[in-house]
């Protein structure tokens, strides 16, 4: 690890403390003008660093941004030997990981800003600097079948919900299959690709990607997302982004790990903006209205269309939008 690297991690294990520059020098085994060279350099980077003679050098509270040290500090042991990469802008980290699949095991990856970030059916995914947290995670679940591969994503959905509940005090609500919403507003997506074997149709390998508007942006939404997305919180947090993004990682991992046993499906169903109420069901090319009746126990969802007939729905085949009547 770098000098700067070591004195983020001391910073943010004591985010809004002041430490000496000798003491710093000290703690991090280097010289006086070691730690002036790395406070500046992280200073460049973005971090509001306060200096105050004869008391030294603070990471100030209203700093917020992704990285290794700020996201470790809320890891639990779910993610004991978890390899984290935190980048400051990439094309997209699914198309990251997917370029490193070959070579890696497990590996997640995070971005502050994504200038080619996507979303399902081939959409758009907006991923301002800044604001939101991207991430993906490359995952190899033992003895999953990719007709289980839905399960992640509905994992995730609840991890997601987990997630915000406990650094916010919003209550996120899931429109099926994987979209998370707060009062009304989109504020984090999913998208989860899979890389089948040829060999034997099993799982060779899974990226699952999240995006979570957790502030904002700067300069609003664009237009046509105006009315659709939003965001988790009005106003900075301490330590927001880098929370929420441990926080999810806590959650999604503590149910991976058990994927084959886990009961997450309640906790879905709970959350549920759906079940009960009328729908459109999205096809390439149609729009069938239908009530959804519930979500089973594998999270597939229930519609029974209007003529009376009743179709188990798995992720990936629509998309769906909550209809006005
Ligand atoms: C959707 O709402 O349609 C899914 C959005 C998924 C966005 C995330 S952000 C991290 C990862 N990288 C991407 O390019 N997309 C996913």
């Amino acid at each position: 690890m770098s000098t700067k690297e070591r004195l983020l991690s001391l910073f943010e294990e004591n985010k809004g403390l002041y430490i000496s520059g000798e003491e710093i020098a000290e703690k991090l085994s280097v010289s006086r003008t070691s730690v002036w060279k790395a406070v500046n350099r992280l200073r460049r980077d973005g971090y509001k660093i306060d200096a105050i003679q004869n008391k030294g050098y603070s990471l100030s509270i209203n700093t917020d941004i992704l990285s290794v040290q700020g996201i470790k500090k809320y890891l639990n042991s779910t993610c004991n030997n978890m390899k984290l990469n935190v980048l400051s802008k990439v094309k997209s980290t699914n198309t990251f990981l997917r370029e490193k699949a070959s070579n890696e095991e497990e590996y997640v990856v995070v971005a502050n800003a994504q200038t080619e970030g996507r979303g399902r059916f081939g959409r758009e995914f907006y991923s301002p600097s800044d604001t939101g947290i991207y991430m993906s995670l490359l995952l190899r679940p033992k003895g999953v079948d990719s007709n289980q591969a839905i399960k992640i994503t509905t994992m995730a959905a609840v991890a997601a919900c987990e997630a915000i509940e406990k650094v916010s005090d919003e209550n996120p609500e899931i429109k099926w299959v994987n979209d998370v919403y707060i009062k009304g507003k989109k504020v984090c997506g999913i998208l989860t690709e899979a890389s089948l074997s040829i060999e034997n149709g099993t799982l060779d390998y899974i990226i699952l990607g999240i995006g979570i508007n957790v502030y904002q942006p700067i300069d609003g939404f664009p237009k046509e997302l105006e009315n659709i997305a939003g965001s988790i919180f009005s106003k900075r947090q301490k330590d927001g982004k880098n929370r929420l993004c441990a926080e999810f990682l806590n959650f999604f991992m503590n149910y991976y790990k058990e994927i084959k046993k886990t009961d997450y499906t309640k906790k879905y169903r709970e959350k549920s903006l759906v079940i009960g109420k009328e729908i459109s069901i999205l096809s390439l090319n149609e729009k069938k209205k239908a009530f959804a009746m519930d979500i089973d126990e594998d999270c597939y969802l229930i519609v029974r269309y209007e003529d009376g007939t009743i179709e188990r729905l798995f992720s990936g085949e629509i998309s769906i939008r909550l209809s006005k009547n």
